[in-house]
């Protein structure tokens, strides 16, 4: 799922039935060979899956089990930890509690990052009929899980239960203004996308039906820290959602992993949601940083050839130069943020970047004079020179240059 969408195989038609397994379990029809019905080794999967996105929380791992286990009781409940490789070593301390308690698990993901992906993972690797997401870091409050469970199996007409740091009751106690400012920010962002008087539409605690999981999973972006805008976005029909209010309380232990790029990682959603089924949001962000290299070619160029004197091709050399290595750096940041290359990766991936763009240049060049050539004048020439470029750099480097790591 590394280009940020899932794949889209074809949709099973087995998936009502399915569906019907798990909300009434009843014996399969398991035989071992062929007389004697496997009862022995029968033992009904878990009515509740929690999912928890990991990084860096090593500190909260024992506590938020133990407060799950406390607050579900003698319901049937699992959890999976869906840790990105941390370095601070979650998943051995998941695992450690794994082999000690069958209801929690470990999920591992390698050369991978983002809390949307890694929530949508998790949830994909269970087969409970009701699905969770909660944070690691006990910000939400656990003790609504009975509560949004209860509702989800009262109510049927009721597809998601969202907890809401917006709703009356609830509260964000102690974020800065800023942070502050810029959740209002995004909440009013996403009203071009769901349509829901929702009042946490940023939220990142929800139980759901499976059922929503799976009409929605093939069209879900996976980019970044919004799924619940990313599934109410991405559902066939407006879910049907409940709200429960909840204090939004101060991180227990690590640090938050919200920076600015989050933002970035936001508006690739929004555009990804709005135009995705024809550009991939990728390849947009992707030619908004070739822009701003254009800028930075100009400058640099400006710089050498009339503030140094250099001769024109010195400048425009240094300066294409100059330009690729921005939009490499840049595009390692934000484009494919979620497979960033670092150090001896870092040097190799610049290498076939510059090589991959310098072939995009030839290809730019050669279409650009041929349709000049045609007589319709510099800018249709100019526009086709420059989208062959881009595509083609594109497509290359997404291959050459960051498709390797996941290799
Ligand atoms: N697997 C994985 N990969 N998990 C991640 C990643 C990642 O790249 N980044 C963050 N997480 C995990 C954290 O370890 C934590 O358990 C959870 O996702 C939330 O990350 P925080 O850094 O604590 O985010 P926050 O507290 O600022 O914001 C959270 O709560 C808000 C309110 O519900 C997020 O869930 C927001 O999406 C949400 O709006
Ligand atoms: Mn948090």
């Amino acid at each position: 799922m590394s280009g940020g969408r899932l794949a889209k195989p074809k949709t099973s038609r087995k998936m009502k039935h399915e569906l019907h397994v798990a909300e009434h379990p009843r014996p399969l029809e398991t035989r071992v060979d062929g007389s004697i019905p496997a009862q022995a080794a029968l033992r009904s999967g878990p009515e509740l899956s929690i999912i928890v996105p990991t990084f860096n929380e090593r500190e909260n791992i024992g506590e938020l089990i133990g407060r799950l286990a406390l607050c579900l009781g003698n319901r049937s409940w699992e959890v999976v930890f869906v840790d990105d490789d941390s370095p601070d070593g979650t998943a051995d301390i998941v695992r450690e509690y794994a082999a000690a308690d069958s209801r929690v698990r470990c999920l591992q993901r390698v050369g991978r990052r983002g809390l949307s992906s890694a929530s949508i993972e998790g949830m994909l690797s269970t087969s409970g009929p009701y699905v969770a997401v909660i944070d690691a870091d006990l910000q939400h409050d656990e003790r609504l899980l009975p509560q949004m469970l209860d509702l989800l199996k009262q109510e049927a007409d009721t597809d998601i239960v969202v907890g809401s740091r917006y709703a009356p009751g609830g509260d964000v106690s102690d974020w800065d203004v800023r942070r502050a400012r810029m959740s209002r920010l995004a909440v009013r962002l996403s009203r071009v996308l769901v349509p829901a008087e929702l009042t946490d539409p940023m939220s990142g605690f929800f139980m759901m039906r499976r059922s929503v999981l799976q009409g929605s999973v093939h069209r879900l972006s996976a980019i970044g820290f919004k799924i619940l805008t990313d599934l109410f976005a991405s559902f066939p029909r407006p879910l049907r959602y409940k709200e429960l209010a909840y204090r939004f309380r101060v991180r227990r232990a690590g640090e938050s992993k919200v920076d600015s790029v989050m933002a970035w990682d936001y508006v690739m959603l929004l555009l990804d949601k709005l135009v995705g089924r024809w550009i991939p949001a990728r390849f947009l962000a992707f030619s908004i940083v070739g822009a701003a290299g254009v800028a930075v070619h100009f400058a640099i160029f400006t710089v050498i050839f009339q503030g140094m004197h250099r001769r024109f091709v010195v400048g425009q050399a240094l300066a294409t130069l100059g330009a690729m290595t921005f939009n490499y750096t840049v595009n390692n940041a934000l484009t494919y943020r979620d497979m960033r290359l670092r150090g001896l990766l870092w040097l190799r991936g610049w290498v076939s970047f510059v090589l991959a763009c310098s072939i995009g240049g030839a290809a730019n060049l050669g279409l650009a004079s041929m349709v000049y050539g045609l007589g319709r004048g510099w800018f249709p020439a100019a526009a086709a020179g420059i989208l062959i470029g881009a595509v083609w750099n594109y497509a290359v480097t997404m291959m050459l240059t960051w498709g390797r790591k996941s290799r």
